[in-house]
């Protein structure tokens, strides 16, 4: 089913409601995804970016149901990763000699992914392609998020195509930011963010500066993922703009595993102790075996601090939390404090072990780290409530 948005602009896009993971099983998708092509038609037509492979029949035979192929001028790929460009082998061998728009890299990528000398045209920042009544203007947005990436800006209807930027893992059949539930679509908006661009939060803010620096008006928004801003569509950039300034709420995340539930009441005394020295923070727990890694990735990303604690076993730590650990390393989440606990039997290296990885993900590292052997006795129990109340009181300092 495709959709018209304006009188020139159609979306031929996929919504896949029963998309589970992306990026291998690297982000979770419980909420689904679509990946958002757009069709123009002015004077010119351009096919705007296409869908994953899985989906390239299906998106090939709606396109031509709309539009007879040979009647597409120019396709335009933002960015070329499989979700966005999988259908282009397909596409492509009806209308070869269509010329492809994209940046350097853009053709690049192309090249590594489908081994096909297709017609390229390499674009940079401020490059224009005139429709007739509308002219597109290329913006290179690399490393959102990634090298090839770039946003494309259309006269006259007002529209920015961001591709991934301002996109979400959010799978409806509404297609507008103002007809779905607002938890919903902020969620998945902030966990799109800290999972896939908070790394790139410099490049983020810089881009927006540059964009906003054009003075041109945006009447919608339209990424390659989720919903079309089309509601005061600036708010999802405001947002953008505070999430990429190492953005934090008073939230307090502990992140633990546990074998038989000695490091599980470590952190829950420990939650305890920091709920009584300061009311006001949420502070949420979450078992790393047990929570969805990229909502927890998301709750690290709202906090002030995160508490990480594992038994060790086998001289180090379990491996839920080794998951974790690594994929925070890799967000570079800023002005994050930390400390590290866990139970033990004998040896009992966990806690300096997460310390160590705490430290080389960027976190700073604020409290002694906590160890208790064997099950908390009561004496115990005191000291992780101790532990949580000089938390509070270190993160003061
Ligand atoms: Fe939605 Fe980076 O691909």
């Amino acid at each position: 089913m495709v959709k018209r948005i304006t009188n020139k602009v159609t979306w031929v896009g996929k919504v896949d409601w029963e998309l589970v993971y992306f990026h291998g099983k690297e982000y979770s998708t419980d909420k689904g995804s679509s990946y958002n092509s757009y069709l123009i038609r002015d004077k010119k037509t351009v096919l705007m970016d296409t869908v994953w492979g899985p989906y390239d029949r299906e998106f090939v035979e709606r396109l031509k149901e709309e539009i007879d192929l040979k009647d597409i001028d120019y396709i335009v790929m933002n960015h070329n990763e499989s979700d966005h460009s999988g259908a282009l082998p397909l596409l492509m061998a009806e209308i070869p000699d269509t010329p492809i728009y994209c940046t350097k890299k853009g053709e690049a990528i192309i090249r590594g992914h489908y081994h096909q000398d297709w017609n390229f045209v390499t674009v940079k920042t401020g490059d224009t392609l005139d429709l007739g009544d509308s002219k597109l203007v290329f913006i290179e947005a690399p490393m959102l998020h990634w090298p090839d990436t770039m946003f494309t800006y259309m006269t006259g209807e007002e529209i920015l195509f961001s591709n991934d930027g301002f996109g979400q893992h959010f799978a409806s059949e509404s297609l507008y930011n103002d007809k779905v539930d607002q938890g919903e679509l902020f969620h998945e908006a902030m966990k799109y963010y800290a999972n896939i661009l908070n790394l790139y939060s410099p490049m983020v803010t810089r881009k927006i500066k540059e964009i906003l620096d054009m003075n041109v008006p945006v009447k919608m928004i339209c990424p390659s993922h989720g919903v079309i801003w089309r509601n005061n569509p600036l708010e999802i950039v405001e947002m953008y703009q505070k999430w990429a300034d190492a953005y934090q709420e008073n939230q307090i995340t502990l992140i633990y595993d546990t074998m038989w539930n000695s490091t599980r009441r470590m952190a829950e005394c420990i939650a305890a102790g920091i709920r009584e020295a300061d009311p006001t923070v949420t502070v949420k727990l979450m078992n790393s075996s047990k929570a969805d890694k990229n909502d927890i990735c998301t709750e690290v990303f709202k906090s002030k601090a995160v508490l990480v604690g594992s038994p060790t076993v086998n001289y180090g730590f379990m491996y839920s939390i080794g998951g974790i650990l690594e994929m925070l390393k890799g967000l570079k989440f800023k002005n994050k404090k930390a400390a590290a606990f866990g139970s033990y039997g004998w040896t009992g290296e966990s806690p300096k072990q997460i310390h160590e990885h705490l430290e080389a993900g960027g976190f700073r590292v604020i409290a002694d780290d906590l160890k208790v052997m064997w099950v908390p006795d009561e004496e115990s129990r005191k000291l992780c409530i101790q532990f949580g109340r000089d938390f509070v009181k270190s993160l003061e300092q």
